[in-house]
């Protein structure tokens, strides 16, 4: 399908919700194919300016912590089949490494991130909206797990940032885009059924292009 416009996937969900699962259980089934995942946390903004103290007073649950900007002209090079330089995001150092990576243009472009749904730009930009609907008991305790094996954080500092920024955050600015979304899932990628429904719409559309 090279001249065909590339599929845009966007899928939203709060922090711990499941989002990357999704995405991973869509990617496997296309990877073959021809996918490609851009995730929003890589566009945070460049912090590299900033003491290390300072950066961790940065609110990152907010829209403004993110370079969309950046994070569109990406997208949009993508959509005209142009290769991209994606940035590489350190979480345990809170800002961009120097690293990047080149990600040739593909069909099928999945954007991940708790905040892709809130800008309409980015929106517009999408043929498929996701959002992964995860009570918010099953989120916290994913992010305590993940935050402290993988992100080098201590179990104080991950219940202070719940409490302080990511629950007020989330019921601000991630959930009312729930309302963007063609599609809600509940409890993420264990959704057999909405898994196999996703995976069979982006067949088709690749077969028979998105007007159907
Ligand atoms: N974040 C952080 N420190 C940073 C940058 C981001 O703690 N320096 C946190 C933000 O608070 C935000 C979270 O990273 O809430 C976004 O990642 P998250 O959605 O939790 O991870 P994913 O793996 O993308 O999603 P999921 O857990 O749904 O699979």
């Amino acid at each position: 399908m090279d001249k065909r416009k590339p599929l845009v996937i966007g899928i939203a969900g709060g922090s711990g919700s499941g989002k990357t699962s999704v995405t991973n259980r869509i990617y496997n089934v296309f990877k073959e194919h021809s996918v490609v995942v851009i995730e929003q946390d890589y566009y945070y903004k460049d912090q590299s300016h900033l003491e290390f103290n300072e950066r961790l007073l940065t609110n990152y649950d907010h829209p403004l912590a993110f370079d969309t900007d950046l994070l569109i002209d990406h997208i949009g090079k993508l959509l005209d089949r142009e290769a991209i330089e994606k940035p590489v995001y350190d979480y345990a150092l809170h800002t961009r490494s120097d690293e990047k990576i080149t990600i040739e243009p593909k069909d099928v472009i999945i954007l991940e991130g708790i905040l892709v749904l809130e800008d309409e730009r980015l929106r517009e930009l999408m043929d498929i909206k996701l959002f992964v609907d995860t009570d918010a008991d099953l989120r916290i305790i994913r992010r305590l797990m993940r935050d402290i094996n993988e992100r080098g954080r201590t179990i104080d500092s991950v219940i202070d940032q719940y409490l302080s920024v990511v629950r007020p955050m989330h019921n601000q600015f991630i959930e009312p885009t729930k309302r963007y979304a063609d599609i809600i899932i509940p409890e993420g990628g264990h959704n057999e059924v909405a898994i196999d429904l996703m995976v069979t719409k982006i067949k088709t559309i690749l077969e028979y292009g998105t007007e159907l």
